[in-house]
């Protein structure tokens, strides 16, 4: 006696390595696990600080809308980083809070999709992050998949106008899990005026924008895509933003929404009924953490050092570049990925996860867009990637 719309559902990436790794008996050296997108660098103590200090606050239920201090402090990130205009417009009818962006993309879907409608898909990229599929299919909509790779602005340009016909919404990522890529500002206005032709909505996923390398610069988004075309509203756009990777605060579960103020309005109206308002705690704390950026700016630094070091070793073997943002490497191997995976644990300790698992063969004969290719996070401290770099290197 459940929804039977479950049963669709795929097994998640990471049961898959737990199967995939079952059994294996690990070598003696130390472990390091580069798997999880899970950032270890230390959480800002002021944001700790801003949690114990506010704990008062529990003793209240929180708003679904949050707190005017922390739409503030968000509208103000927003308009500094993505050059918006008018913080206080923004902070009023443009931005709700979420639990962590997994749970808000997850939500959206939930709230726009409608199954009554003929155009029943939602567009997606692969690989990709699972949550858009399970989000499609719990709504009732079926996914359409476009492959990725290293050239995300070309990877858009290759959906079909009938495609775009038959989609109430398109999930992208920028920058991209797991290629790192990041979409330019022309390609975001392209994809803004496909969304007003073919009558669909944009959800952006912008969880890894604050990681991008100091060399490469920022990264566009969408919002400020639609702002330089004079779309102060924001119609048919929504971004996703989180604490997790920015401010190395995966438990806090923080992120938000921003955009189209129709949807914004009818998803605070479906999120009092799901009942995911934030908690005050970490509201306070969330607004501590927006409103600094010198944080961000050595987390970044970090990020680069582990690149530059990790990328000169895996080039002795293979043939890796440093993406422009996020914090993974994505090395085609010259391997079957499951494999290398197994052995990668039974011969060096080091866990990774097959690019197979993170994408879909689309049809009975199309390529899996992930196989022969391995994710690696950059989350484990200099020494630790630069040791497991060196022990992919003697597997390889
Ligand atoms: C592409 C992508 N989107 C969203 C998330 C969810 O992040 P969070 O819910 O911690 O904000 C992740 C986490 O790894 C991710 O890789």
């Amino acid at each position: 006696m459940v929804n039977s719309e479950l049963n669709l559902l795929q097994p998640y990436p990471f049961e898959k390595l737990r199967t995939l790794l079952e059994g294996i008996e690990p070598s003696a050296q130390t472990p390091i696990s580069l798997s999880v997108g899970e950032p270890k660098h230390p959480a800002p103590q002021f944001v700790l600080d801003a949690l114990t200090d506010s704990l008062k606050t529990l003793e209240q239920y929180p708003s679904t809308r949050g707190s005017d201090e922390l739409r503030n402090s968000i509208a103000q990130w927003l308009c500094q980083r993505f050059a918006l205009k008018n913080a206080a417009t923004l902070a009023e009818k443009h931005i709700l809070p979420v639990n962590g962006t997994r749970e808000g993309l997850f939500a959206i879907a939930q709230c726009v999709l409608d199954r009554s409608k003929s155009a029943d898909s939602v567009l997606m990229p692969n690989p990709f992050y699972q949550i858009y599929e399970g989000a499609t299919l719990l709504a009732g909509c079926k996914p359409n998949f476009y492959t990725i790779d290293e050239n995300a602005d070309a990877n858009l340009a290759s959906i079909s106008d009938k495609d775009f016909d038959d989609a109430q919404l398109i999930y992208i990522c920028t920058p991209g899990n797991p290629t790192g890529a990041v979409n330019s500002m022309s390609a975001l206005q392209a994809l803004i005026e496909k969304a007003h032709q073919h009558d669909f909505v944009i959800v952006s996923d912008e969880c890894y924008s604050e990681i991008y390398r100091k060399d490469s610069g920022a990264p566009c988004g969408l919002l400020q895509a639609a702002s330089a075309m004079g779309l102060e509203t924001f119609d048919r756009c929504l971004v996703f933003h989180s604490l997790s990777k920015r401010s190395n605060l995966p438990g806090l579960r923080s992120g938000f929404v921003a955009g189209d103020a129709n949807l914004i309005k009818h998803f605070a109206s479906y999120r009092t009924y799901q009942g995911c308002s934030m908690s005050g705690a970490v509201q306070s704390a969330s607004t501590a953490a927006w409103s600094d950026e010198q944080h961000v700016t050595q987390n970044r630094a970090a990020y680069d050092e582990k690149y530059a070091a990790v990328v000169s070793i895996l080039n002795t073997k293979l043939s890796v570049k440093t993406p422009p943002a996020g914090f993974y490497l994505w090395p085609e191997l010259p391997t079957d990925d499951q494999t290398f995976t197994q052995r990668l644990l039974k011969e060096q300790n080091v866990r990774a996860v097959p690019g197979s698992f993170l994408a879909r063969a689309t049809t009975d004969n199309a390529v899996n867009p992930g196989q022969n290719r391995l994710r690696l996070a950059l989350v484990a401290p200099l020494d630790d990637c630069v040791q497991a770099a060196n022990r992919i290197i003697q597997c390889l």
